[in-house]
């Protein structure tokens, strides 16, 4: 554990297997929406959703290009900078294509408002965002995902990509920081 954050467990929130079934489920909607496209992207937003991306794209029976976006948030603490800027932008192109963006949680909702806007202006054909958590509660814009795989309460999260300090990603489930120190 990294020696500037206080001592912490992980407890289990959302098991591997129910993060499975859910987006097996949410793939099928997902696969409606875009029925018949030849033109899905399907943007991954660095780091936390590169776990999530690569099981939901391994779901979707679509033609799908992966691209990935990297947007500043959080830096190692557990608080939103509130200012988002784009740190690597796509390699290609979204004019006139279908794009799909997937995050790891909504939060504050200022990551995800300033990256549609930044997507919009590019003008795809149609852009939806899914987000596996989201956290209602924290909310600071009005900023509302398509798809949700699980609605969390006001908790601080790791695993499946997500992360503390840049540990934990490997976790196969969803767990809560508990402090113990
Ligand atoms: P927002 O801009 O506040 O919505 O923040 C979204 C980003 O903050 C996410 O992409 C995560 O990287 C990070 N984040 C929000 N909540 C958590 C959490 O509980 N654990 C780890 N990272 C989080
Ligand atoms: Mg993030």
């Amino acid at each position: 554990m990294p020696a500037d954050h206080p001592p912490y467990v992980i407890d289990q929130m959302i098991s591997a297997k129910s993060i499975a079934a859910r987006i097996e489920s949410l793939a099928r909607e997902i696969g409606t929406e875009f029925a018949g496209t030849d033109k899905l992207v399907v943007v991954g937003l660095l780091r936390g959703s590169f776990v999530f991306i690569a099981d939901l794209v391994r779901e979707l029976d679509l033609p799908v290009e992966v691209d990935f976006l990297e947007a500043s948030s959080y830096g190692d603490g557990m608080e939103s900078s509130r200012e988002v800027r784009i740190l690597k932008d796509l390699r290609g192109q979204i004019e006139g294509r279908d794009v799909l963006v997937v995050e790891d949680i909504v939060d504050t909702g200022h990551t995800l408002a300033h990256v549609t806007k930044f997507l919009q202006s590019r003008k795809p054909a149609k852009l939806r965002t899914i987000a596996l958590l989201d956290k209602p509660a924290r909310r600071e814009v009005d900023f509302k995902a398509d798809w949700i795989g699980f609605e969390i309460p006001d908790e601080f999260v790791v695993g499946y990509g997500i992360d503390y300090g840049q540990r934990n990603r490997n976790l196969p489930f969803i767990g809560k920081v508990r402090f113990t120190g």
